[in-house]
Order: C-alpha cells, then sequence, then structure tokens
C-alpha cells in the first residue's frame, strides 16, 4: 500500500425532519457516507461524522400543534423513536445533535450578523396569503387550489403535481388555506433577503462551483456543476428570502421582533452546531478544527438539495468568514427507487427500514446491495426483489461467506486451528493483494459498484482455486495433511483479504472475521500482514445466512396488482411509468410462458452464439417503417454497429439512447431495404401473446459494452 498523507475529516449527512420516521432515502445516504467514512478510517485518517435532527419550520410546527405538545416534545419524541436504527443499519456517526439548540442559535445568529456586516442583507416588503382564522401566514405548502395551467383542482401554492408546472401561490385559481380551509387574504410584511445577485457572491459562486478540494478533486460532481453553471449563467440567481413571521418554529432573526430565520438558512448550520457540540464533548477546540489547514469538510446529500448546498451554504460560510471554511466537496446522490417507481406507501413501493429489521433482514444484505449499485454519479439506486436475491443469496453468500465456511473447519479440526506459513505467498494470494489498491482507490472515489465487482471477481479467484484442489478429496488421505493444510490456509488467508476489502460495506461480519481469525484489526496496512500460525484461529460459526424469498423478501414488497394486470403500462412510455411484469395465461403449465421448451442443446451450441453487452449510443425512426428502429450500438470494438429491430411498437428512441442492451455479435450481416443491420438485440415477449409487449433485456449495473455473456 502506497502511504498517504493523514486527512483531518469533517463529515455530514443531510439533516433528517425530525417529522417521521426514517425511510430507506435516509438510510441510503447514511450508508453511502458511513462506507466512505469507515474505508477513511481504514486509512488512518482522522474523521468526524455528524449530523442532527432538523427541527425546526412550519410543518413540524403545525404537526405539533395538532397533537396537542410543543414542537420540542414533538421533535424530541420522534427523534428518540428513529434514533435505534442509526446502530441498526451500523452507522458510525460520531455525533447527532439537534438544530433547535443553544449552539445552533448563536452560530445561526453569528453567521446572519457577518452577513450583515458584509452588506448581504437587506429588507423588502411583501404580500403573501394569511390565515386570519389562524393569525398565521402560510407557507407554500398550506396553501391549496387550483393550478392556473392546467385547472387541476387541489393543488399546493408552488407546483401542480398533474401538469408539472411551477408558480406562485398568488396565481393559484380559488386559493384556501390547507390549515382552516378559509380563503386567505393578501398581507404586506416585511422580509429579510440573502443577496445570493449580489456581484461578489456570484464571482465566488463561479469560483467555487469550479474549484477543486484538498485532494485534487472536484468540489462538486460533473453534473452537479453543469446545473449550477446553468443557474449561475444568464442572471438566474434570485436573492433569498431567509425571514418568516411569527408563529413559527424556528431561531429568532437578531435585532428584528417577531422574525424568525427560515429553516433552511439555520438547518445547514446544524452541520456546524453538531460539530461544535462533538468538539466539547471530546475536549477538542472547535474553531480550531474547522481552521486547520488539513481539515476538510465534506456533506454527503440527495439530489433535491443540490441548489441549498452547493449555492446559498458555500456563500454563507465563505462570506461569513473565519472560522467558517467553505465546503471541500458536496457529493450528491440520486434517489432510491422500487422496481423503477420513486418510492410510495400508496403505490406499494414504500418499503421501510423498521419493517425490514421487523422481518428478520440482515441490515448489512441491505449495506452490500447499495453498495453494489452505487458509483460517484448522480444516479437514482433501483431496487427490486430479483436483483437483491441474487446480490444477497448468489454473490455475498454463495461467493463470499462460503469460502469461510469451505476452510474453516479443516484448519480448526486438522491442525489447531494453525494455517500454514508458508502457503501465504501463494500466487492467487498475490493476486489478491495487488488488487488491494485499485479496491481502495474506487472507496476513495465512491465508486463501490467497481469495488465491489472486483472483490467478487476476486472471490471467484479464490473460489476455482478451492474447486480446483478440492480439499475435501484432500482430507481423505493422511498423506495429503500438508496439502490440505495448504489450500484451506490460501482460502482462510483469501477470505481474510476479501473481508477487509469488504469491511467498510460489512464492518459487523468484518468485527466477528476479525475475532474467529484472530488476525487483528483490519486496516488498509494489513493487506500485507497475513494470517499466521503464531495466532491459531479459532472455531467457525456462521456468519450470515440467505434472504428468504417467501418469508422476507416477498412480505417486505407483496407484489402490486398492476405487476399482474393485464392492461399494465405498455413499456418505455414513461421513465416513471417502466415495462411491468405480466403473467400471461400459460397454456402449458409446465413450460415457461407457456411455450414448449426448445430441443436439449450443448454448451457448445450455446457458445456460438457471441452474445455482448452494448450501448444505445443512438436511437431514431426509420423513415418508411413502422416497425423498425435503427440503434447504434457500442460493443467495446472502437466502432459502432449498425442494428434494425421490431421494436418501434414497444420503446420510444429517447427512452432507449445510453441503455444497455444484450447483443448478438457474431449474426451474419442482413441486408435490409434501409441498410445493413450488423446484429440482433435480445428481448423477451410471451410465446402466446405477442401483442403483450416486448421487453428489451438489460444487464444489471455495472456491466459495460464489450462483456461477453456466459
Ligand atoms: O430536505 C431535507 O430533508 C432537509 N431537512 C435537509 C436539510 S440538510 C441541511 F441543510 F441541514
Ligand atoms: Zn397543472
Amino acid at each position: 500500500m502506497t502511504p498517504q498523507k493523514k486527512r483531518n475529516l469533517f463529515v455530514t449527512t443531510a439533516l433528517p425532519y425530525a417529522n417521521g420516521p426514517f425511510h430507506f432515502g435516509h438510510i441510503m445516504e447514511y450508508i453511502q457516507a458511513d462506507i466512505w467514512v469507515r474505508h477513511e478510517r481504514m486509512c488512518g485518517n482522522t474523521v468526524h461524522f455528524v449530523c442532527a435532527d432538523d427541527a425546526h419550520g412550519a410543518p413540524i410546527m403545525i404537526a405539533a400543534h395538532k397533537k396537542g405538545v410543543s414542537p420540542q416534545a414533538f421533535v424530541a419524541e420522534i427523534s428518540a423513536s428513529r434514533r435505534h436504527l442509526l446502530d441498526d443499519f451500523h452507522i458510525s456517526f460520531d455525533n447527532w445533535h439537534c438544530t433547535d439548540t443553544p449552539e445552533n442559535t448563536e452560530l445561526s445568529q453569528e453567521i446572519y450578523r457577518r452577513l450583515k456586516a458584509a452588506g448581504l442583507i437587506y429588507t423588502k416588503d411583501i404580500e403573501q396569503f394569511y390565515d386570519e382564522s389562524k393569525g398565521m401566514f402560510l407557507a407554500d405548502r398550506f396553501i391549496k387550489g387550483t393550478c392556473p395551467k392546467c385547472g387541476a383542482p387541489d393543488q399546493y401554492g408552488d407546483s401542480c403535481e398533474k401538469c408539472g408546472s411551477v408558480y406562485a401561490p398568488t396565481e393559484l385559481i380559488d386559493p384556501r388555506s390547507a390549515l382552516s380551509g378559509t380563503t386567505p387574504v393578501l398581507k404586506s410584511s416585511t422580509h429579510y433577503f440573502f443577496k445570493l445577485s449580489d456581484p461578489r457572491t456570484v464571482a465566488f459562486l463561479h469560483e467555487w462551483t469550479q474549484g477543486k478540494g484538498a485532494d485534487g478533486t472536484g468540489r462538486v460532481q460533473p453534473e452537479v456543476l453543469a446545473k449550477d453553471s446553468e443557474w449561475l449563467e444568464g442572471d438566474n440567481l434570485s436573492d433569498w428570502d431567509i425571514s418568516r413571521d411569527a408563529p413559527y418554529f424556528g431561531i429568532e432573526i437578531p435585532d428584528a421582533p417577531s422574525k424568525y430565520f427560515y429553516v433552511w438558512l439555520d438547518a445547514p448550520i446544524g452541520y456546524l452546531a453538531s460539530f461544535k457540540a462533538y468538539c466539547a464533548r471530546m475536549g477538542m477546540d472547535f474553531e480550531e478544527e474547522l481552521m486547520r489547514p488539513d481539515t476538510e469538510q465534506i456533506h454527503f446529500i440527495g439530489k433535491d438539495i443540490i441548489y441549498f448546498h452547493t449555492l446559498f451554504w458555500p456563500a454563507m460560510l465563505h462570506f461569513a468568514g473565519k472560522p467558517f471554511r467553505v465546503p471541500d466537496h458536496v457529493n450528491v446522490h440520486g434517489f432510491m427507487t422500487v422496481d423503477g417507481f420513486k418510492m410510495s406507501k400508496s403505490r406499494g413501493t414504500g418499503i421501510s427500514p423498521q419493517d425490514y429489521l421487523d422481518l428478520g433482514m440482515n441490515a448489512e444484505w441491505m449495506r452490500y446491495f447499495l453498495a453494489a449499485k452505487l458509483n460517484s454519479r448522480v444516479e437514482d439506486v433501483d431496487l427490486t426483489k430479483d436483483d437483491f436475491q441474487a446480490r444477497v443469496n448468489s454473490y455475498l453468500i454463495g461467493k463470499y461467506v462460503n469460502i469461510a465456511s469451505r476452510a474453516a473447519g479443516f484448519i480448526f479440526k486438522r491442525f489447531e486451528g494453525k494455517v500454514s506459513d508458508a502457503a501465504m505467498n501463494d500466487p492467487v494470494l498475490v493476486q489478491l493483494r495487488e488488487a488491494a489498491d485499485e479496491i481502495k482507490a474506487d472507496y476513495e472515489t465512491r465508486e463501490f459498484v467497481r469495488a465491489m465487482r472486483r472483490v467478487m471477481e476476486l472471490a471467484d479467484v479464490v473460489n476455482e482455486f478451492v474447486d480446483r484442489e478440492k480439499p475435501w478429496e484432500l482430507a481423505k488421505d493422511p498423506a495429503r495433511a500438508a496439502d490440505l493444510q495448504r489450500t484451506a490456509s490460501v482460502a482462510l488467508e483469501g477470505f481474510r483479504l476479501l473481508t477487509l476489502y469488504l469491511k467498510p460495506v460489512l464492518p459487523a461480519t468484518a468485527a466477528r472475521v476479525e475475532a474467529f481469525l484472530n488476525c487483528g484489526e483490519l486496516t488498509w496496512q494489513s493487506v500485507e500482514t497475513p494470517l499466521s500460525s503464531a495466532n491459531p484461529i479459532s472455531k467457525y460459526e456462521h456468519l450470515m445466512g440467505r434472504v428468504d424469498r417467501k418469508g422476507q423478501l416477498d412480505k417486505l414488497l407483496p407484489d402490486r396488482p398492476e405487476q399482474t394486470a393485464p392492461e399494465a403500462g405498455k413499456p418505455g412510455e414513461k421513465a416513471d411509468k417502466k415495462p411491468q411484469k405480466k403473467s400471461a395465461p400459460a397454456a402449458d403449465p409446465n413450460a415457461p410462458g407457456g411455450e414448449p421448451v426448445a430441443e436439449i442443446c450443448t454448451i457448445d451450441d450455446f457458445t456460438r452464439v457471441d452474445l455482448r453487452v452494448a450501448r444505445v449510443v443512438k436511437c431514431e425512426e426509420v423513415e418508411g417503417s413502422d416497425k423498425l428502429l435503427r440503434l447504434e450500438l457500442d460493443a467495446g470494438e472502437g466502432r459502432l454497429r449498425q442494428v434494425f429491430s421490431g421494436i418501434k411498437a414497444w420503446y420510444k428512441p429517447e427512452d432507449l439512447t445510453g441503455r444497455l442492451v444484450v447483443m448478438i455479435a457474431n449474426l451474419a450481416p442482413r441486408k435490409m431495404r434501409f441498410g445493413v443491420s450488423e446484429g440482433m438485440v435480445l428481448a423477451a415477449s410471451s410465446a402466446l401473446k405477442k401483442d403483450e409487449g416486448v421487453y428489451l433485456i438489460e444487464p444489471f449495473e455495472g456491466a459495460e459494452p464489450g462483456m461477453k455473456l456466459h
């Protein structure tokens, strides 16, 4: 391992509103950050990993009022009820705080004073809807009415869920208060604004968004930079209304009676409040820590709050001055979807972390599943039962955990727990150790998908070694004891290395493995410290079971009606209306899809067909054909192939561009009226009901153009 300079990392995840239980969106973010944080700790870096409850704002105030309790009591109860999930999912926060605290009040007021002194705060009178019966101004979410654009009734004050248009609440037709049902009146009030449009702020944001963190990589991901640039170019920045009128659950604005900071002003300052409370607890000096030249401030957030974190937040910090520092990185992730849908209780795609655990599902399954899906880009992570089951049972258990059970018994029972020291330089182990730098780099850059893929390839190497050496046969022949010890030792050291590589993802399993292998704490340093006969291993205890499809997954995610209904959406209709599985009535109940299974073929027959993963680089309609689409496919050959496919009825060209498909690469080229087709893309359809749909075959995430199907 190449030694590196030690880092001092202040890492946060977005502060969750204290208005309900955690959902998997929260847990996914915590897991992503936690994997990264654990990796950093394994590098020997110092990490301060903090978060807090986001307590303030009108929705929480109103929910507490409805419940007849104070907002503080409401927040405390919610916070206490969900906190255990952090431990259950092995999230290693160093501190959990709250935005409704003296630290946050003090820091928010201080930052505000500094922004005011910098000439970046001004006041302006604005007219807003006011609920006279409740005696309060109404946030956009508490105003409902008819959409001014499409006429849809019962829409919120800021945007229409039916047509998606965005508008001011004052544009709504027949507005009414969602709190009392009364018609609100327009009333004027003085509001405080942060001058985001100030030339100094704009100049700073241009520089910050395009800059690099202390580690030399971009502060934001390329797609976030593109978004920010769009906002920054062409005068798109509006000043930010940072005040709300009483009654409001929030922090008072200094020298402004009855005015409170808008929750989004004090929420990110909650990162600092949490860090400050943590420093006090640990005997560290908060200001000194922030100002240390080697400190890096890193935020993990979801794609819905980019604007707040990459524009307002760095600008606030920069113009507030020392000891505050601008973020080194804002790492943005996509949403977690289920079967391609946004998670939603009513749609049957809302899965709760608590339900997951109540079904006896292992938290590390989910950590592994998410690691196998998460990369450094702002992409959604889709959960399907098939995918989850395959990754847990076939990969995590089948490839990784099984190695230990295949080897440990021999060493423990036959060799007093002692490995063969001579076996530690076996070429298989050299190969595994050589991969360490690459896997470590993938963790560093949050390319967890790639790290998991590499780890599973290495697990294959170890399993193939065990299959070749057949320790169960060696065990039958006492004369071959040394070979047995060597084989089992290689497998166990391989297992130790794989555990090290998986430790950021599977911390609980890694701790148990460290104990049973008696190998000390696994860090990136310990790649080169193999198992030793001087430290005999203990008895192997079962590490992890398989996920049960019927008893767990099907209960967590029951099939939804549209997954079986014949009128399910046509493929490719809309991004959020993905093709759903349909079950055709089977003519032959024993045959898949009712179609008789084809004649037996040999493996040679199968391998004659060269199937490759290909990316659709371009897709367009074919003039004069009502059936065909023309695809340009990249199968990693350094050139593009033209393929015509009869899928026009089922897919729109724009839905296919960029997606992966499976292609027959060695099919004889076919001359067609519209040009030569140089392959064929694979799709599935029901033999009985062709009209029901044609479904392109898409490889699991992580596959790359050119990969061969076996
Ligand atoms: O969107 C949300 O859930 C906010 N509570 C996130 C706040 S993140 C930070 F600014 F505190
Ligand atoms: Zn509308």
